[in-house]
C-alpha cells in the first residue's frame, strides 16, 4: 500500500457497489457470462416454437404463401421443399422436438455453469470476508455487534449471491424475452401488439410498488428472525446463567412475546403478498380477455389468420409473467443494493497493518536500510521494554478519560516482573498496548522493545514472539492436544507433554479417560476455571517465546499449584522476560521487580521488600492478606466462628 498521497481524505477500498462485485466476481465472471449467453438462447428457442406452429397451420395445413423469413426459411430448408411437407408433416413435429431439445440443453447448460459461477462468486466472497474480519483490529470488533456481524457474513451474503445468480441472469433472459416476444408480435401484427403491450407499464409499475412495500415487511420480519435468534442463542450460551438464577419463566415470557411479534409481522407479510398475486393474476387475466377478444375480432375480419393467432395468443402468455416478475426483480434488485452496502462497510474497514506476509516482507522499518531477518527480530524483542510516559485511551470510551497515565518503567531482559493493582486500574490494558492489541497514539508516549519502537515492527511478528496468556482463556473445540499446540505449526507431542508438566496439569490429563484427546471446547468436557487456566498457560508456553505474560494466569488455581507452576517456569531458565500479573502478593513476591498500577497510573514499585518497608499500597494490600492467611493456618479458631 502506497502512501504517497498527503491529503487527510481516506481512500476507500471500494469506493462504489460496483467495484465490490467485481472484485468477488474475480474467477467466476466469464462463468456467469457464459451463463447468461445460454440463458438468453433459452429464450430465443422458446419464442421460435410458436412461429413454426403458425407457419405449420397457415402454410402447409392451409394455403398461405409463405412469407420470407429466418424461421420459414428454415422450415423450408429442412423439410425439403413445401411439398414434401405438406406429404410429410410429422416433419414440423420433429423440428418442434428439436427445437424443445436445443432448448433444454440451453437451459442445461445454462444451471450447470450458473452453478459453477454462483459457487465460486460465494465461495470467493465469504473466504474474503472471513479473511477480512479476522484482521480487523480489536477496537473494531469492539464497536461492532458479533450478531450483526454474523448476519452480514450470512444472509447479506446470500442476497448478494441471488442478486448475481439469480436475479442478474433473470434479467438479462426475462429482457431478451421480451424484446423479442414483443417483436414477434409486431411483425405478427402491430395493432394488436398495441392492446398487448397496453397493460405492460401498469403491470410493472404496481409490482415494483408492491414488492416495495413487500421487501420493507420482508426486512422487518428479517430483522425480528434476528433478534428472536440473537436471544435462544444468548439464552443457550448462558444456559448455566439461566438456570442458576431461576430465570427459565421470565426468559420463556420474553421469548413468547417476540415470538409473537414477529408471527404478526410475517402474517402482515403473507397478506401483503396474497394482494399482489391476486391482482397480478387479475390483470394479467385481463390481458388476455383483451387479446381473445380483439384477435378472434380480426380473425373474423380476416386481418389475422389463425396461425398467426395462435402465435400471438402463445406470445401473450409467454410474455405476461416475466412482465410481472421484472418488477419483482427491480425492487429486489433494491435490496441487493443494501446488503451489498453492509458487506462493503465491511470490506471497507481498515485491517491492521503488519498483519499481511506481503507487507511484512517490506515491513518499513525506519532506522535501517535492510530488511529484518528472524534472527534480527529475536534478539530485538529479547531486549530490554521499555514504557516511556505512556498515556492510552480506549477509542471506544465514552467518558474521555485515560485508562493509562504517563506510565515509564524498565523491564530488564529475562527478568521476572511482576504487576499488582487494583481491579479496573489498568494492568491488562498495559499489556495489550505491549503486544499492540491498541496502539499507543503519537504523543502518547512509547513503548521500545531492545531499543526498538513497537510500532515499527510488524504487528505479526510482534506477536509471534511474545506469548501471552489471557485472563479469560478460550477453548477452541478440539482435543486437548489440538488446543495446546494450536498456535504451533505442528504437533509435536513432547513439546506438548513438556508443556503440560510446566504448567502443573499433567494430573489433570491423567485422570481423563482419553487424556491428550479429551475432548474440550463446546460439546466436550467442560474444564474447571484452573484447569482452563492451566491449558492457557501451557498453550501460551509451548511457543517459547522471548517474553512471556500471565494475565492473572494462576488465580483460579490454589496456592500450592501456583507455587508449583512459578517453581517449574523458573527451573526453565529459558532466558525468557517473564511478566506475571497476579492480585494474589504470594504469585508475585519472588519477583525482581513488582510495579503497583493504581488508577492507571504507576504508583510504587521495587522489589518485595523494598515495597513492603516502604509502607504504601502494597504494604497495606501485604498485611491484609497476611493476616487472612494467618486466621486460616490458627485452623481450629477459625473453624469454630463457622459453627
Ligand atoms: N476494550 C475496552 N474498551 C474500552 N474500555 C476498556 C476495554 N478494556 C478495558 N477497558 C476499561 O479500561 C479499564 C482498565 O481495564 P483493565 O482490563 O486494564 O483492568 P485490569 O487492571 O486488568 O483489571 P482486572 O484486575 O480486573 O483484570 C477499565 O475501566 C475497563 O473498563
Ligand atoms: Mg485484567
Amino acid at each position: 500500500m502506497s502512501n504517497t498521497e498527503n491529503n487527510n481524505i481516506k481512500k476507500e477500498r471500494f469506493p462504489d457497489r460496483g467495484s465490490l462485485i467485481l472484485h468477488f466476481l474475480k474467477g467466476s465472471k466469464s462463468l456467469f457470462i457464459i451463463s447468461v449467453i445460454f440463458s438468453a438462447l433459452t429464450s430465443v428457442f422458446a419464442l421460435a416454437e410458436p412461429r413454426v406452429i403458425s407457419f405449420a397451420v397457415d402454410s402447409i395445413i392451409g394455403d398461405k404463401e409463405p412469407e420470407p423469413g429466418i424461421i420459414s426459411g428454415t422450415i423450408l430448408t429442412v423439410g425439403g421443399g413445401l411439398e414434401s411437407l405438406k406429404n410429410g408433416l410429422w416433419k414440423v413435429a420433429a423440428i418442434i422436438i428439436v427445437l424443445a431439445i436445443v432448448r433444454l440443453l440451453c437451459k442445461f447448460f445454462f444451471q450447470s455453469f450458473n452453478a459453477r459461477a454462483e459457487e465460486k462468486f460465494v465461495r470467493r466472497m465469504r473466504d474474503l470476508l472471513y479473511e477480512h474480519i479476522i484482521r480487523l483490529p480489536l477496537s473494531w470488533h469492539g464497536a461492532n455487534m458479533t450478531g450483526d456481524i454474523i448476519q452480514r457474513c450470512t444472509s447479506d451474503v446470500d442476497t448478494v449471491r441471488r442478486f448475481l445468480a439469480e436475479q442478474l441472469t433473470n434479467l438479462v433472459r426475462i429482457t431478451v424475452l421480451i424484446i423479442l416476444a414483443i417483436c414477434f408480435m409486431v411483425r405478427i401484427n402491430p395493432i394488436l401488439t398495441v392492446f398487448a403491450v397496453m397493460l405492460v407499464p401498469v403491470i410493472i409499475g404496481y409490482s415494483t410498488y408492491f414488492y416495495t412495500k413487500i421487501s420493507d415487511q420482508f426486512e422487518k420480519v428479517d430483522t425480528m428472525e434476528g433478534r428472536l435468534s440473537a436471544m435462544v442463542q444468548e439464552n443457550l450460551t448462558g444456559v448455566r446463567v439461566v438456570r442458576a438464577f431461576g430465570r427459565e419463566r421470565y426468559e420463556k415470557d420474553r421469548f413468547e412475546a417476540y415470538n409473537e411479534k414477529y408471527i404478526n409481522s410475517w402474517v402482515k407479510l403473507m397478506r401483503l403478498l396474497t394482494q399482489f398475486w391476486a391482482t397480478g393474476d387479475l390483470s394479467g387475466g385481463l390481458q388476455a380477455l383483451i387479446i381473445f377478444g380483439v384477435g378472434t375480432y380480426m380473425c373474423v375480419k380476416g386481418n389475422l389468420t389463425a396461425g398467426e393467432y395462435i402465435a400471438f395468443v402463445s406470445y401473450n402468455a409467454m410474455m405476461i409473467w416475466p412482465v410481472r416478475m421484472l418488477g419483482r426483480m427491480i425492487s429486489e434488485m433494491g435490496k441487493a443494493g443494501i446488503s451489498i452496502d453492509r458487506i462493503r462497510y465491511i470490506m471497507n474497514s481498515d485491517e491492521e497493518d503488519g498483519m499481511r506476509k506481503d507487507e511484512i516482507v517490506s515491513a518499513d522499518m525506519t532506522d535501517t536500510d535492510g530488511e529484518k531477518t528472524d534472527a534480527d527480530y529475536r534478539k530485538i524483542l529479547s531486549g530490554d521494554i521499555v514504557f516511556e510516559g505512556v498515556s492510552f485511551e480506549y477509542p471506544n470510551s465514552s467518558g474521555g478519560s485515560e485508562t493509562i497515565t504517563d506510565v515509564s518503567f524498565t523491564i530488564p531482559a529475562g527478568s521476572t516482573i511482576g504487576i499488582i493493582g487494583g481491579t479496573g486500574s489498568g494492568k491488562s490494558t498495559l499489556m495489550y498496548l505491549l503486544d499492540r492489541l491498541f496502539d499507543v497514539d503519537d504523543g502518547k508516549g512509547k513503548i521500545t522493545i531492545g531499543g526498538v519502537d513497537i510500532r515499527e515492527i510488524p504487528r505479526s511478528v510482534l506477536r509471534s514472539y511474545i506469548g501471552i496468556v489471557l485472563q479469560e482463556p478460550y477453548l477452541f473445540s478440539g482435543t486437548l492436544a489440538e488446543n495446546i499446540s494450536i498456535t504451533t505449526q505442528e504437533m509435536v507431542m513432547s513439546e506438548v507433554t513438556d508443556a503440560v508438566r510446566t504448567a502443573a496439569l499433567t494430573e489433570t490429563v491423567e485422570k481423563f479417560s482419553k487424556g491428550y484427546d479429551t475432548y474440550v471446547g463446546e460439546r466436550g468436557v467442560t474444564l474447571s476455571g484452573g484447569q482452563k487456566q492451566r491449558t492457557a498457560i501451557a498453550q501460551m508456553l509451548i511457543r517459547k517465546t522471548p517474553i512471556q505474560i500471565f494475565d492473572d494466569s494462576l488465580s483460579a488455581v490454589d496456592a500450592d499449584t501456583d507455587r508449583q507452576i512459578r517453581a517449574a517456569l523458573r527451573e526453565k531458565e529459558d532466558g525468557a522476560t517473564t511478566i506475571i500479573i497476579a492480585h494474589r502478593i504470594s504469585t508475585l513476591m519472588h519477583a525482581d521487580r513488582i510495579f503497583v498500577i493504581d488508577e492507571g497510573r504507576l504508583a510504587e514499585s521495587g522489589t518485595h521488600d523494598e515495597l513492603v518497608a516502604l509502607g504504601g499500597i502494597y504494604a497495606k494490600v501485604y498485611d491484609l492478606q497476611n493476616a487472612a492467611i494467618e486466621k486460616l493456618s490458627t485452623g481450629a479458631n477459625g473453624a469454630e466462628e463457622y459453627e
